[in-house]
């Protein structure tokens, strides 16, 4: 008999988060040469959708590898708030979703983790309607959901908009040919699980390829969908007419959580191994390590991560997938700061995706901003300081200066670091860094 828990169950601390929203923070004393193994966990950007797809078959479902994070807490409440059960113990999340009742996604739960979105697709495949709230914007831009409801209307949904939340209705949704005016992630996912059931088949054109939605696919044709193109910019998906229970799906390992050991290991001048990684989920941000200097090892043990005496500046530019990823822009700043010479980085997907940067020049960087592009300029050292985290990757970006300024550094309002990285303050502490989480 599966426990019966509406919050998914992790640590006490996480819990302690969600339910308190507690503000704990960070002290950093930096300048420590990083070294050890490190092992990656589950992709928090695959883990979301996953666990949104056992809303398309009814029963009990299990998926391992899934990381103990802020938004998989927040994940699994929203299928408990539906009625589903759910329980998390050492990686394994085991979901019943045969009991959902209420297809909805209520603004406390979504104002806080936009993926919850990701319910929209599986509840119209699933019951014919939903009441999902608005995600709203966030730190790092406006997030609107227009490509989602342009999908779901061209696949017969009626979809209105009433105090915030948007209201679909489909008694089942036909395939359709759908391009996407820029290749969402979020967008094809919803899509994508929603055409699994509909009847006919539906054409999804400029999809997203990033190696997470290429997991939720494999995923959902384990549960008998029948999907080709996975990793390709058009998808094709014929609907069927039922799918069953996933058992025992593996996460893939988080290529931002390996992006941002590298740029630590490169910026502390560290001698890291990283263990259970997706190296072909890695091309663009290993190739932009190793223009700046960056040594890569592949071992027996996991990759070899070696940071040089000195860096050299470089040139970035964010893209979809497989291009250089937006997620990894903020802590590949943070490299760049301590670079021999003047780095660009132009930020092409978010609108605002740089409020690391104040808190970064408040440490020593010399960074200016114009529209999308941040000029770098390298300095020699960076000084510890308090700084306070705006968003998950920006937090990322703090950590990574932080270890490797002279100093101490304080970063508060860490509960965004701990919606994205699994216990990335012990991961550090085994490597050597003088971290320690207190309470603010
Ligand atoms: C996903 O967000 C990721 N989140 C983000 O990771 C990631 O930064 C982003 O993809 C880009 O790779 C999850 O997978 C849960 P998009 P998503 O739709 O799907 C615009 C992290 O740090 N757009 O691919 O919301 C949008 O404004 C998070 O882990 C529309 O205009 O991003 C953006 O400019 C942050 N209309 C661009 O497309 C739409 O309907 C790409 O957004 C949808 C998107």
């Amino acid at each position: 008999m599966l426990l019966v828990i509406h919050a998914v169950q992790c640590s006490a601390r996480l819990l302690l988060y969600v339910k308190l929203g507690t503000m704990e923070q960070l002290i950093i004393r930096g300048g420590r040469p990083l070294q050890g193994d490190v092992m990656i966990s589950g992709a928090k950007n695959a883990a979301l959708p996953i666990i949104t797809a056992s809303i398309l078959a009814p029963g009990v479902h299990q998926i391992t590898n899934v990381p103990e994070l802020r938004d998989v807490v927040t994940m699994g409440r929203l299928i408990g708030n539906m009625g589903g059960l759910t329980g998390y113990r050492e990686g394994i999340m085991t979901l019943d979703t045969g009991r959902l009742r209420t297809p909805e996604a209520p603004y406390e739960l979504v104002k806080t983790m936009r993926a919850a979105v990701l319910v929209l697709g599986p509840l119209v495949a699933r019951f014919g309607k939903a009441r999902v709230s608005l995600p709203g914007g966030c730190a790092i831009g406006g997030r609107p959901i227009d490509q989602h409801i342009k999908g779901l209307e061209k696949m017969g949904a009626k979809i209105t908009l009433e105090g915030g939340y948007v209201i679909a209705k489909a008694k089942r949704l036909k395939g359709a040919r759908i391009y996407f005016d820029m290749p969402t992630v979020t967008g094809t996912e919803n899509i994508m699980m929603a055409a699994t059931l509909a009847k006919g088949t539906t054409l999804i054109e400029n999809a997203a390829r990033e190696p997470e939605v290429k997991d939720l696919i494999d995923c959902l044709i384990a549960m008998g969908a029948k999907i080709k193109g996975a990793g390709e910019s058009t998808i094709e998906i014929t609907g069927v007419d039922s799918l069953v229970p996933m058992a025992n799906y593996a996460v893939i390992p988080d290529r931002i959580e390996t992006g941002t050991f590298m740029a630590i290991a490169g910026a502390c001048g560290g001698d890291i191994t990283i263990k259970n990684c997706r190296i072909d989920h890695m091309d663009a941000i290993i190739m932009k390590l190793k223009d700046a200097g960056v040594r890569f090892d592949e071992t027996k043990k996991g990759l070899r991560v070696r940071g040089p005496k000195h860096l050299q500046a470089g040139t970035v530019t964010t893209m979809p997938y497989p291009g250089f990823p937006t997620d990894m822009q903020a802590q590949f700043m943070s490299l760049m700061a301590l670079a021999r010479g003047t780095s660009i980085i132009h930020e092409s997907i978010f609108e605002n995706r740089f409020m690391h940067v104040a808190e970064l020049c408040r440490m020593g960087a010399n960074i200016s901003i114009d529209g999308g592009t941040a000029t770098v300029k390298g300095v020699e050292r960076l000084t510890g300081a308090p700084v306070m985290a705006t968003d998950l990757r920006a937090s990322a970006s703090l950590i990574v200066a932080a270890l490797c300024a002279k100093g101490e550094s304080t970063i508060q309002r860490i509960y965004h670091l701990d919606r994205g990285y699994e216990r990335i303050d012990e991961k550090l502490k085994k490597l050597g860094a003088d971290i320690k989480r207190v309470m603010e």
